[in-house]
C-alpha cells in the first residue's frame, strides 16, 4: 500500500523486543568468519552472459544444513531494464493484455461505468479499485477469480480530496474490499464471463465471525446490527478446500473521530487509531467508523482479520477466522503440514511487527468431513528469530506463562499486544510470505525507514545506512513439516546497496509467489532506483539470481500474482497506476496526458509467446 504518507511505517510497536536489525546483525557476522563476509549474504544479479554462470548447487551451509535448493529451474527470457514510462514493458519473449479495470461492470457485457457522475450504487455491481493480492480457482478455459481492492484515494475516486456526503462516502466504501468474478480463455486473452456467481464483497456486506473469540464482547456493539464488511484488503491465501482468503491490513486509517477531545486507549494506540485516521473521512458521516460514537465502541476490532470467502456460493456470507489472531494481515499463505494439518503463515506489515503462524488442530480434511473448520482450530504462534540462524515458534495461547491473566479472546483481538509480551521479534515490515516446493518459507520484509533513527533499531555493518529504504526477504525452513516450534533461517536477499553494472536492482518488495520449480516472483511497492517504476522480478531460489520480467506504470504498485493450472498463464495486478492522476499515467488507455482518461487499476494476463511455462 502507498499512500501520500507511508501508512505501515508509523510503527506503534514500544515494546523492548529485539529488532530483527539486531538479530541480522548478530547472525551475519557470525557467518562471515565462516563465508568471508555480506557476499555471502547479498543479492547477485543477472547481468547478460552472467546468466549462465549462475547457479551452484547448494550443499551444507555455514550453519550445517543441508539445502535442497538445487532445481535450477529454466529462467531463459531477457532481462528488461527498469524504466519509468507512463506504460508498462514486458520482457520480449512475453506479453499482456488488461482485463477488469475499474469500474468494469459485473454483468459480463465488458463495458465499465463511466467516471464523470460514477454513484455508491454503480461501484456496487462493477469492479472496485486498487486491486491487490488475488487468486484464480479453474482450468485453463475459465474459472472464479477474487480479486482485493485495497485501497482508493478520495481524488482518485471522486475528483475530490475531502468527502463531503455520506453519498460520497458510500462510493469509497463500495470501492473497497474483493470482485469474485467468473472469467473465461477468449483466444489469447480472457473476459469476465455472464455469472451468477459474479459478486462484490464491500465494506457494507454482511459478515460473520467464527473461531474462539467470534462471540466475544471485544467485538460486539450495541448497535443491534449485524457485522458488516472487509477492509482495506491487501494480500491473501487459498485453501485446499477450494476457499479464497482476503487479508485485512490498513483498517485503522478508516476510523476516526469527530470529537476533538477523542484519545487513543493503548490498544488502539498499538493498532494506530488516530483521531484523523489517512484523511478518508468516513467517520464524519457514517458513525459506524467514528471512534466516539458510543454504539460502536467496538467496531474498530471487527476489522484487523482473515476473511474467508466461498467463490463458488455467491449466496454465502465471508467468514472472518478469529483463530487467526487480529493484526494488519498482509497475507495469509496455507500450506499443507505433518499429519495434514494446515499451516497459515502471516506478516503483519508495520515497522518493527511480527511474523505470525498458525497451526490447525488436526487433519483438515477430517475436520472438514466433520463440519469443522480447520481455520477455527488450533495455535497461534509468533516468531522469534535468533542470532545463530535458528528461530522459535513462540505460543500465544493461555498456556504460555508470558500471557498469565490472559483470555484467549484477549490474545486473538490484541494479538499485537500479546505478541510484545511473548518476546517477539520486530521486523522491518512483513509483507507476503510464500512456500517454496522444498518447504522454503520466503517473506519480504519491504523496508524500514527509521531504522536507527528512533532509537529502537540498530544500523550495523550489514546495513549502514540509517534508513533501511530498499528492504530484504528473509527465508526460513520450518521443523517438522511447518508444524514444529523451531525454524533455521536464511537471508534470500539483501536489497540495500546492491547493484550491478546493468543498473538492475529493487526496492520495497512486497509481493512474492514461489512456482514449483522453483522460481520465486517478486514485486514491489515503494521507490526504485533511479525513481523508476515498481516491477516484477523473476529469482532462482536455488542461486539467489534475479531477472526483471515486468515494470510497471509510473506511480503505480504492481501486486497480485495468481496462475492457470498450467502456470502458463499469470495474472498480476496493476494497482493505482499514475497515483490516480491522468497528467501521470492514463493507463490502461495510453498516454495522452492531463486531458486523457483517469487512470485506472487493472488486471493483466500474462503469456509467453511461446507458450511456456510463466518465468521460463
Ligand atoms: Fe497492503 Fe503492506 O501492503
Ligand atoms: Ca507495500
Ligand atoms: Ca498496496
Ligand atoms: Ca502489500
Amino acid at each position: 500500500m502507498t499512500l501520500n504518507f507511508d501508512s505501515e511505517d508509523i510503527g506503534s510497536n514500544h515494546s523492548e523486543n529485539r529488532t530483527f536489525a539486531d538479530v541480522l546483525e548478530a547472525n551475519i557476522s557470525r557467518r562471515s568468519v565462516v563465508v568471508g563476509g555480506l557476499a555471502g549474504a547479498a543479492l547477485t544479479f543477472f547481468a547478460g552472459s552472467l546468466a549462465k554462470a549462475g547457479a551452484k548447487p547448494d550443499s551444507i551451509d555455514s550453519r550445517g544444513l543441508v539445502n535442497a535448493r538445487t532445481r535450477k529451474p529454466k529462467i531463459n527470457f531477457t532481462s528488461i531494464p527498469l524504466q519509468a514510462s507512463p506504460m508498462p514493458t514486458i520482457a520480449p519473449e512475453y506479453r499482456y493484455n488488461v482485463i477488469l479495470p475499474w469500474r468494469e461492470k459485473l454483468d459480463g457485457s465488458g463495458t465499465s461505468f463511466a467516471y464523470a457522475g460514477f454513484t455508491a450504487e454503480q461501484q456496487e455491481q462493477s469492479i472496485g479499485i486498487g486491486h491487490d493480492g488475488m487468486w484464480y480457482f479453474g482450468d485453463a478455459k475459465g474459472g472464479m477469480l477474487c480479486i482485493n481492492h485495497e485501497y482508493g484515494t478520495n481524488t482518485h475516486l471522486t475528483g475530490k480530496a475531502v468527502l463531503t456526503s455520506l453519498e460520497e462516502v458510500r462510493l469509497s466504501q463500495a470501492a473497497h474490499g474483493v470482485s469474485v468474478v467468473e472469467i473465461e480463455a477468449k483466444g489469447r486473452t480472457w473476459r469476465m464471463k455472464k455469472s451468477t456467481r459474479n459478486r462484490r464483497i464491500t465494506v457494507n456486506t454482511p459478515v460473520q465471525f467464527s473461531g474462539p473469540a467470534a462471540k466475544s464482547m471485544l467485538i460486539k456493539n450495541n448497535a443491534g446490527t449485524q457485522p458488516l464488511g472487509t477492509l482495506n484488503n491487501c494480500a491473501n491465501g487459498y485453501t485446499p478446500w477450494g476457499t479464497y482468503l482476503t487479508c485485512e491490513e490498513n483498517f485503522n486509517g478508516y476510523f476516526g473521530s469527530t470529537v476533538s477531545t477523542w484519545k487513543a486507549t493503548p490498544e488502539q494506540a498499538r493498532y494506530g487509531f488516530s483521531a484523523s485516521g489517512f484523511g478518508y473521512g468516513w467517520h464524519v458521516y457514517d458513525g459506524r467508523f467514528n471512534l466516539s460514537n458510543p454504539a460502536y465502541f467496538n467496531e474498530e476490532n471487527t476489522y484487523g482479520w482473515v476473511v474467508e470467502i466461498d467463490p463458488n456460493k455467491p449466496k454465502s456470507k465471508p467468514i472472518k477466522r478469529t483463530a487467526l489472531g487480529r493484526i494488519k494481515h498482509e497475507g495469509a499463505e496455507v500450506v499443507v503440514g505433518k499429519d495434514n494439518r494446515v499451516v497459515v503463515y502471516m506478516g503483519d506489515d508495520e515497522r518493527f511487527d511480527y511474523i505470525y503462524k498458525f497451526v490447525s488442530s488436526a487433519d483438515w480434511k477430517k475436520m472438514v468431513a466433520a463440519g469443522k473448520s480447520p481455520l477455527d482450530e488450533g495455535t497461534l504462534y509468533v516468531a522469534r528469530f535468533n542470532d545463530d540462524g535458528t528461530g522459535d515458534w513462540l505460543e500465544l495461547s493461555t498456556s504460555n506463562p508470558a500471557l498469565a491473566g490472559w483470555s484467549l479472546e484477549k490474545i486473538l483481538v490484541y494479538t499485537r499486544m500479546a505478541a510484545d509480551l511473548a518476546g517477539a521479534t520486530k521486523m522491518d515490515r512483513p509483507e507476503w510470505i510464500t512456500v517454496g516446493p522444498d518447504g522454503d518459507v520466503y517473506c519480504t520484509l519491504t523496508n524500514n525507514t527509521q531504522r536507527g533513527t528512533t532509537g529502537r533499531a540498530t544500523v550495523n555493518a550489514s546495513n549502514p545506512t540509517v534508513a533501511n529504504k530498499w528492504g530484504h526477504i528473509v527465508r526460513w525452513r520450518d521443523a517438522k513439516q511447518h508444524t514444529g516450534l523451531t525454524f533455521s533461517w536464511d537471508m534470500f536477499a539483501l536489497a540495500a546497496n546492491v547493484s550491478d553494472s546493468a543498473g538492475q536492482m529493487f526496492g520495497s518488495p512486497d509481493g512474492i509467489w514461489a512456482d514449483k520449480d522453483g522460481r520465486v516472483f517478486v514485486q514491489t511497492d515503494g521507490e526504485q532506483p533511479g525513481g523508476n517504476n515498481d516491477q516484477m522480478l523473476v529469482a532462482d531460489a536455488g542461486s539467489k539470481q534475479f531477472k526483471r520480467i515486468f515494470t510497471g506504470v509510473k506511480g503505480c504498485e504492481v501486486t497480485g500474482v495468481a496462475v492457470t493450472p498450467a502456470r502458463d498463464v499469470m495474472f498480476v495486478n496493476i494497482q493505482h497506476p499514475g497515483d490516480g492522476d491522468p497528467k501521470v499515467s492514463n493507463f490502461p488507455e495510453p498516454f495522452t496526458g492531463a486531458t486523457g482518461p483517469v487512470p485506472r487499476d487493472c488486471t493483466i494476463v500474462i503469456t509467453r509467446k511461446n507458450g511456456d511455462v510463466i518465468g521460463s
